[in-house]
């Protein structure tokens, strides 16, 4: 029996009788499609670094200490009557990192971290959205309920998310509700009070009001469909969930998704507590300028300077000590120097920056070749391949976006697989790496769970091999033939007036590695006749962008999760309204998903309500052989990352990658980096001071 592509060929052929020989070319590729295969065997790549494996509680612990100590400038601010004494600023039990998991010990007090970022604040709203240029910034500023960045250490037996603002908790015998404990008595920057009503702001009036979405993106089904969340007392919350033990919810928890602002800040100007307010103005109600926000973090943002810097001073009220009972940070400053990613692993490479996630693969041969002379300033160590990119249609044909009609029949294309399966057989994956960086770096990627993570099946990951002659062969199975003849394909002459079809690529300017790749898709998409063009935009535009659906393809690096699997577990799929990057929901509520992308929602909700490990890998398999068979998005690229950091930092983890289940500037664990007396720098900018008050025009303040 034909199947159904020989069944379309076959009544072709008939249909165009004498025009035979002229589609004889086309007709053969599409009867000699090349079989899909698994992915080729990467090439040998070793991570430079191996973890030291602990537990858990191996790292850290929450209780009293007999004693607290703080740098000699903060006591200072102490007997000027200016802050309440070292252990009334602590929480009843601050969270301690035991020394024997620190790779250096107890660490001393000054210097300072200088960060450079590529990307630009917008303001200190995360909770409504505002990025605050990326880069670590606003992972330092933002404490959340658990944490995973330092997983990457933790066995794999043992995984399961640290506790951070939330400092224990126990599930319900039935399984359906999970009670958490909050540190008891820590505060923000300015002093006030953290308790449960911070956290109820952030799931009312940010999570649960449709108005506003935090960084990152997080929305009730981040948290699971149907669940809710209620405080019992000022330091005890509960969770009620549909399912029972989902585990994985303690992951969403950690950042970006559970990291509640100041709500004592932000209540003054959010619509539902003030009067007339709008949601834009709640959201833009905190600029840059605006210094010294309280954070949970740290470090506190206490002078910025447009395209210059950020710096931030430590925050005296930090809830975190050693073992000794030093108040954390040891380091006193932060800097974000405000310029652009490349010139990250230039000056982290050249000493004066102190930290760069190597990740543009242009950057690898010159970075590697400076950093291995004996006089280089900085360590450089390569991961494993975490780094991938992937290019995200929009499979929205529900009005996500307000497409125009050729956008509209762009969407319809991308819901079509014959479509993807073109894209996909036309990218010439090795040429993309390749024309990155030569040698063993790169290796194409069919899309999909990566092979780091342990989820990963090669046989379960359907890799469509470059063939333009599949390709073409398919985009006229598609319905799409160049009838007039410029080397483009067109639409059919009922859609879109039969023009060229020509989808937008967006994609972000802000990276070279981004831009490569994209004008990489733009050549080798002409070779099979689909004309692209190219959006580059800075990465805030890009993001808003694509965060409200105006895009037709959006380029971009891959997200945490298909690493990871277990964190961010919901945004596998388009679990919920706001969830998948390339399908949301349109003006009516409603997602029009696809039946395969209706599989993959239930296989990850089935993941998701099952503890049994057997059944969890047999889950994912599915889910891999559902992406990259049906190509939900389609992969390029990828490639190891190398974490660059300047030798004088003491308390460096062994093997820490610059992505696994966050990026390394949550994995490094920065509050406890420390620089040894005789190696200090004198970069910092503001030398004894703390942060002032809240506000526009306030910075720094002294002890005298
Ligand atoms: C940007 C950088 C990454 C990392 C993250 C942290 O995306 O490119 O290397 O620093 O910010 O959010």
């Amino acid at each position: 029996m034909p199947g159904a592509r020989e069944v379309f060929v076959i009544k072709h052929i008939y249909a165009l009788g004498g025009a035979g020989l002229l589609l004889s070319t086309s007709m053969l590729a599409v009867l000699a499609q090349t079989a899909p295969s698994t992915p080729p065997a990467p090439p040998q790549f070793d991570a430079q670094q191996i973890p030291t494996f602990v537990g858990v509680d191996d790292i850290l612990e929450f209780k009293a200490l007999p004693e607290y100590h703080e740098p000699d400038f903060v006591k200072a601010f102490v007997d000027a009557g200016k802050l309440p004494p070292v252990a009334e600023r602590l929480p009843a039990e601050p969270m301690v990192y035991k020394t024997a998991n620190m790779p250096d010990g107890v660490g001393v007090y000054g210097d300072v971290i200088r960060h450079v970022i590529g990307g630009r604040p917008e303001g200190w709203n995360y909770s409504a959205g505002q990025t605050q240029g990326w880069g670590g910034i606003d992972i330092g500023l933002s404490e959340c309920l658990t944490r995973t960045g330092p997983l990457f250490q933790v066995r794999a037996e043992e995984l399961a998310p640290l506790p951070n603002l939330a400092k224990s908790w126990e599930w319900s015998e039935d399984g359906h509700e999970l009670t958490m404990h909050l540190v008891e008595g820590a505060k923000w920057s300015d002093g006030d009070p953290f308790d449960a009503g911070d956290i109820m702001f952030y799931w009312n009036d940010v999570i649960l009001d449709p108005q506003v979405t935090p960084l990152n993106g997080a929305s009730p089904e981040t948290f699971g469909a149907g669940t809710t969340l209620e405080a019992i007392d000022p330091y005890t919350i509960k969770w009620t969930f549909k399912d029972v033990r989902p585990t994985q919810y303690l992951y969403a928890m950690a950042y970006g998704n559970f990291c509640p602002g100041p709500s004592h800040i932000l209540k003054t100007e959010h619509p539902k507590y003030k009067d007339g307010a709008t949601y834009d103005q709640f959201k833009n109600a905190f600029p840059p300028e605006f210094l010294n926000m309280p954070v949970m973090g740290a470090w506190v943002p206490v002078e910025y300077r447009a395209d210059d810097i950020i710096a931030m001073r430590r925050n005296p009220y930090y809830w975190k000590v050693d073992e000794n009972g030093n108040q954390l940070p040891y380091l006193d400053e932060a800097h974000y120097r405000l310029s652009t990613w490349a010139d990250r692993d230039v000056q982290a490479v050249a000493g004066s920056g102190d930290l760069s996630n190597l990740e543009q693969p242009e950057s690898f041969v010159e970075a590697l070749r400076r950093s291995a002379e004996d006089t280089a300033p900085a360590r450089l160590a390569f991961g494993a391949r975490t780094i991938s990119y992937s290019i995200y249609p929009n499979l929205s044909a529900n009005g996500w976006g307000e497409p125009d009609e050729r956008g509209q029949a762009v969407r319809e294309l991308n819901r079509d697989l014959n479509f993807r399966k073109a894209v996909s057989f036309g990218l010439n994956r090795q040429a993309l790496g390749e024309a990155l960086v030569r040698g063993p770096f790169t290796t194409p990627y069919a899309g999909g769970l990566m092979p780091p993570t342990s989820y990963y099946d090669n046989d379960s990951t359907v890799y469509y091999p470059y063939s333009a002659d599949d390709a073409k062969a398919l985009l006229e199975e598609a319905g799409l033939v160049d009838t007039d003849g410029n080397g483009f394909v067109n639409f059919p002459a009922n859609v879109a007036g039969g023009a060229d079809v020509q989808i937008t690529l967006l994609g972000t300017s802000d990276y070279q590695t981004d831009k490569s790749l994209a004008e990489g898709v733009v050549a080798q998409m002409e070779a099979i006749g689909l004309r692209i063009l190219l959006q580059s935009q800075a990465g805030n535009q890009r993001d808003a962008n694509e965060a409200s659906g105006k895009f037709d393809w959006s380029l971009r690096r891959v997200d945490a999760e298909l690493i990871t699997v277990v964190q961010n577990t919901q945004n596998l799929a388009p679990t919920g309204p706001q969830i998948a990057r390339g399908h949301r929901a349109g003006t009516d509520g409603n997602l029009d998903l696809l039946p395969f992308e209706q599989e993959m929602v239930d296989t990850v909700n089935a993941f998701v309500a099952t503890a049994d490990a057997d059944e969890r890998i047999a889950l994912m398999k599915t889910y891999q052989k559902l992406y990259t068979d049906n190509v939900y998005a389609i992969g390029l690229t990828q490639y190891p990352g190398a974490l660059i950091i300047n030798k004088r930092f003491a308390n460096v983890p062994e093997g820490t990658p610059i992505l696994q289940f966050n990026w390394a500037e949550d994995g490094l664990i920065r509050e406890r980096l420390y620089v040894p007396e005789d190696q200090q720098s004198s970069a910092e900018l503001f030398p004894d001071t703390l942060p002032g008050a809240p506000g526009v025009g306030n910075g720094p303040v002294t002890s005298n």
